[in-house]
């Protein structure tokens, strides 16, 4: 059987402890799926379509990876798309308390043969957020070595450094 996995989230932006979860479970499946979370309620820094466009830069050397993009319980997407895999990256116990929720809830909302499969986070990206990288890069601080050089120079642009 293939299997087709997706990893979901907001990325915005994406940095390099997403990366690393990416190439690892792009090894791990058939088919790696990035689904980027429309998320009407969430302030970002990024539009969708930036999102898209950075991730695809930045996935392009793995040939196995796509990108998407999807709205409403993530359930219903990986019902429609038949998808047999959820990848979650865990970055220390307090991504796990959160994770095992969400986990488990969609376990019921899955169709069969769904699995959650977490991912330990690489040690040197266990402390980045999407969040502290905008907030310190606004500030004038160095994310360097911390987001895909690609993702740096998008923002840069958007910061007008
Ligand atoms: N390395 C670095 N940072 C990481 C990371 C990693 N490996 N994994 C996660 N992060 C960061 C993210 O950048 C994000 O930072 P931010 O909050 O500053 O933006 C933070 O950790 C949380 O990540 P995540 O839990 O993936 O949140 P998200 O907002 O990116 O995505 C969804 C959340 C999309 C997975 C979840 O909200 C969802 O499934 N929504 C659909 C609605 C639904 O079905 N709800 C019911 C669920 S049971």
């Amino acid at each position: 059987m293939k299997t087709k996995a997706l990893y979901t989230g907001s990325f915005d932006p994406l940095t390099n402890g997403h990366l690393d979860i990416i190439t690892r479970a792009s090894k791990l499946y058939d088919r790696l799926v990035i689904g980027v979370i429309v998320n009407p309620s969430k302030k970002s820094l990024f539009s969708l379509e930036e999102r898209e466009e950075m991730i695809r830069g930045v996935t392009a050397g793995l040939p196995n990876v796509e990108v998407d993009h999807f709205s409403g319980l993530l359930a219903d997407y990986v019902n429609a798309k038949e998808f047999n895999v959820v990848v979650r990256g865990l970055r220390g116990t307090s991504d796990f308390e959160y994770e095992i929720q969400m986990a488990q809830m969609n376990a019921r909302l899955f169709r069969e043969n769904v699995e959650t499969v977490f991912l330990m986070t690489d040690p040197d990206c266990s402390f980045v957020s999407s969040s502290m990288i905008k907030e310190v890069h606004s500030l004038g601080g160095s994310v360097d070595g911390l987001i895909p050089e690609i993702i740096l120079e998008y923002m840069n642009k958007k910061n007008k450094v």
